[in-house]
């Protein structure tokens, strides 16, 4: 089996979103021996923004040659795709910044939704070509948007994440999410000791499922 951890907080070792991959990862590979993992920093080594450059994956049949710098560009999200598609299970590390994500994922998604690769559209509309894998979203946020209708409309963090990886057919998506680390100590300590046991019981679960053993 093949895991793919992503990290894209910009706060280092104070990130909790960073803390929680690691223990979901951790725990993953400790009940599922023999996991191979690979980890992307997406805030050490950020793809580019897409630019006439990096956008070589749309260009249609015919086009002109390729310069240097496009085909740099070419190979890197050709490498990210690739990563993508081989990983059974990816768990990303989501921050909400801005109510959505931290750019640098969104430069990483961006590279990784390529018509013919990971979707299609057919007469019948969208179809995506990356299912059967399992996402787990640590998702981590200052204020608490879960617990309102309003709160759950002003975040495009995991509703977002929740589409993508939709759109590319992976049906299987949790969020392990620690919300409200700006709003004191303790409301901070709890949210996290929540997570933490969201991750466990998760783990144990997926580890039991049809979806993770068709993964593996
Ligand atoms: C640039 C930036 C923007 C943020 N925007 C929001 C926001 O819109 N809503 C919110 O609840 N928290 C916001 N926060 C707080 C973070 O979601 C919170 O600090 C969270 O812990 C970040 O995850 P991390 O610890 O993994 O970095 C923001 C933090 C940063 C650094």
């Amino acid at each position: 089996m093949k895991l793919l951890h992503i990290d894209s907080s910009a706060l280092g070792q104070n990130s909790v979103s960073r803390q929680l991959t690691a223990q979901i990862v951790a725990k993953w590979s400790a009940s599922h021996p023999g996991t191979g993992v690979d980890y992307l920093d997406l805030v050490a080594t950020p793809p580019s923004h897409l630019s006439a450059d990096s956008l070589g994956f749309r260009m249609p049949p015919g086009a002109p040659e390729p310069s240097d710098t496009q085909r740099r560009e070419n190979a890197v999200s050709e490498a990210l795709v690739t990563q993508f598609l081989a990983a059974d299970v990816l768990v990303v590390g989501a921050p909400l910044y801005n109510f959505a994500i931290p750019s640098q994922l969104k430069a990483w998604i961006d590279r990784v939704v390529q018509a013919g690769r990971t979707f299609k559209y057919t007469e019948k509309g969208p179809q995506g070509l990356a299912g059967r894998k399992i996402v787990i979203v640590a998702s981590t946020r200052g204020g608490v948007y879960s617990t309102s209708e309003g709160g759950r409309a002003m975040e495009h963090q995991e509703s977002y994440l929740q589409t993508v990886f939709g759109f590319l057919g992976i049906t299987d998506i949790r969020f392990v999410r620690a919300e409200g680390l700006a709003m004191g100590e303790g409301h901070r300590a709890k949210a996290i000791a929540a997570a933490e046991l969201d991750i466990r019981a998760l783990v144990t679960e997926a580890a039991n499922e049809p979806s993770a053993a068709r993964a593996a």
